[in-house]
């Protein structure tokens, strides 16, 4: 693909959760390589280190969150709060990139800061929307900016889509939606609606039905360009910081004997649960990878409530990390099955590298991400909960019982098609192409 000739310049709105930064950092990267320029303006929490990064200019804005934020019970409270306080700054520091530079080619933001669609568009510039997560989940946006939300139903007739059990779904995230919840959710729905294109980190063939239902809500172009992470140089976007020990106590074990467990970077659980996973791993006799984050359980620093007699019980059949090189694990021939709470970029890298999934998704895109894994492709197990028994049984029907076979060698098969898909270069550069000159066409 050509380089585009005419230096532009694009500002990127990111939102600094762990799986957000990566996916818009891959997304700068790639445009940097056609010969964009690359602003990043981003809140002030978790601010990534520029000096990793040093092809890129970073702006932080004043976000004003405080802990409780991140402490409160609903979700929603970061991602409100993040959006109330960072609009008239965010609209300041687009006002002075443009005094200076007299021309933004584009806008993309992070759906989850919506602000900065309407701002966007009031300083007439050209406002595209990153979508982190599946295409499959722009199916719920219009059920949930319906008034009269509650009797939306989905009539849908293709036995993939009903594989998802949307209406299932849709009742569990209505449960309990605070009122905050649903602002964001109606905003989220406004934001992909008047957005001039919305970029999904996808394959095309992985939704392609959920993809087609998906166009007949949103008028904008819809520009699957994933999967990032490999479609991407290697950057350095990680929070914490990655425990290398894992890889060597990887290649000490058995091929495609080991359960890697990791619940991305957000998840939090009780004592008692990290108890029953403790148990449900030592008794499973399975090799495991585990990560925990320090503060993962709550109460806790980091593995200090563990069991007494699980070490011993274990031994040198699982390591414990605070946090792993994730892409790399999963591409590690001792990895065997991956058990996840179902995040967008955990699917999407144990799909591109063919490892069967344990799903135990905690909250929102999680389930149905779970549903697409499970009912639509196939390649992983639902836990339907932590209790030491139930997870000791599902470990093994995934990592010993016949049962597991067909779901690796589906995992392989899907595995084999985003690697054609990725080295194909025609629907991949398609899509680049699709963009830039969308980005190009102002
Ligand atoms: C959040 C939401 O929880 C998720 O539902 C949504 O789809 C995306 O935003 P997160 O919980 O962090 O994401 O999960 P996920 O999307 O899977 O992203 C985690 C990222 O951290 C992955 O890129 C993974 O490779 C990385 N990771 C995780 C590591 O590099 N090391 C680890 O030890 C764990």
């Amino acid at each position: 693909m050509e380089k585009q000739q005419k230096s532009s310049h694009v500002v990127l709105v990111m939102v600094t959760f762990q799986g957000h930064i990566t996916p818009m950092l891959q997304l700068a990267s790639i445009l940097h390589s056609k010969g964009f320029s690359i602003t990043i303006v981003h809140p002030e929490f978790n601010s990534p280190n520029p000096s990793n990064h040093p092809e890129f200019t970073f702006i932080s804005i004043p976000d004003k969150l405080t802990e409780s934020h991140f402490s409160d019970k609903d979700a929603a409270s970061p991602v409100w709060n993040l959006n109330k306080n960072c609009a008239a700054p965010l609209q300041q520091c687009l006002e002075k990139i443009l005094h200076s530079l007299h021309h933004i080619a584009a806008v993309i933001y992070d759906t989850l800061m919506y602000s900065a669609q309407p701002i966007t568009e009031d300083l007439g510039l050209l406002g595209i929307v990153l979508r982190t997560g599946s295409a499959t989940t722009m199916l719920f946006y219009p059920a949930f900016s319906q008034l009269d939300g509650e009797h939306f139903v989905y009539e849908i007739k293709s036995p993939e889509l009903q594989a998802l059990q949307l209406n299932r779904l849709r009742a569990l995230l209505s449960q309990n939606a605070t009122k905050a919840m649903t602002e964001v959710r109606v905003a989220f729905a406004n934001v992909l609606k008047r957005s001039s294109a919305i970029i999904v980190n996808s394959m095309e063939f992985l939704e392609l039905e959920a993809l087609s239902k998906v166009k007949q809500y949103f008028p904008a172009p819809i520009i699957t360009i994933g999967p990032l992470h490999k479609l991407a140089p290697a950057i350095c976007s990680s929070l914490l910081t990655e425990d290398d020990k894992c890889i060597s106590w990887l290649n000490k074990q058995a091929p495609k004997s080991v359960i890697y467990v990791s619940f991305g970077s957000i998840v939090n659980f009780d004592k008692q649960e990290l108890i029953e996973i403790a148990w449900g791993l030592s008794n499973s006799k399975q090799p495991f990878l585990w990560v925990v984050r320090p503060g993962m359980v709550r109460g806790s620093e980091w593995i200090e409530s563990l069991p007494n007699g699980f070490e011993e019980s274990v031994g040198e059949r699982g390591c414990i990390v605070k946090w792993a090189p994730q892409k790399e694990v999963l591409a590690h021939a001792a990895v065997g099955g991956f058990w996840t709470h179902s995040g967008w970029n955990s699917t999407i890298e144990s799909i591109c590298e063919g490892v069967p999934m344990l799903c135990r998704p905690f909250f929102g895109d999680q389930h149905l991400n779970t549903s697409s894994i499970c009912n639509v492709w196939k390649i992983g197990l639902e836990l339907q909960n932590l209790e030491r028994g139930n997870i000791e049984r599902t470990i093994k029907r995934l990592m010993v019982d016949m049962e597991g076979n067909g779901i690796r060698k589906r995992a392989i098969d899907l595995k084999e098609k985003a690697a054609f898909y990725v080295m194909e270069e025609g629907s991949t550069s398609c899509s680049l192409n699709m963009l830039i000159k969308h980005i190009l066409s102002v």
